[in-house]
């Protein structure tokens, strides 16, 4: 498996931390953002993280912001991409199985690094159940691509 993991200037130690993590568990990873603690712009590393991931140049993605909103919102922009943010491991493992989301947002100013590694390991071990699940996420694709639902949808 290969993760892109990405973050602005709020997320540093923390980004450092969750990839000292994942190539622990043998996980491959894909650094993207920032490694200085000079500002830097959230958007860039929540699209960064986004496209890897559309591309298919990694599994799926972790992008990590100060709350994590600003960073999964600008990941959203992507197309073909499901980012949420999250702060407990309940909403990350149904995120995998019931939305099928491809990029795990958290904020390093909002979670701690212990609860940070249980919402990745919660992510990363939970699966789709597809099912009336994909019919629902098809629909939220069907969205992006046609900015909106048809009457038949
Ligand atoms: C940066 O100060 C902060 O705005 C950013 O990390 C993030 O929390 C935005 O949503």
């Amino acid at each position: 498996m290969k993760i892109v993991i990405g973050n602005d200037h709020a997320a540093v130690e923390m980004k450092q931390e969750i990839m000292q993590y994942l190539l622990g568990k043998g996980i491959e990873v894909l650094n993207v953002g920032t490694d200085s603690r000079e500002s830097y712009d959230y958007p860039r590393a929540g699209f960064q993280v986004a496209r890897a991931v559309a591309a298919k140049e990694a599994d799926c993605g972790i992008a990590i912001c100060g709350t994590g909103i600003g960073i999964s919102l600008a990941a959203n922009k992507v197309q073909g991409i499901r980012a949420f943010a999250c702060s407990e491991p309940y909403s990350a493992e149904m995120a995998k199985r019931h939305n099928d989301a491809n990029v795990l947002c958290f904020g390093a100013r909002v979670v701690g690094i212990e609860l940070a590694k249980k919402i990745v390991d919660a992510y990363l071990d939970a699966k789709f159940e597809g099912g009336r699940h994909q019919r629902r996420v098809d629909l939220i694709m069907d969205i992006e691509r046609n900015g909106g639902l048809s009457p038949e949808s």
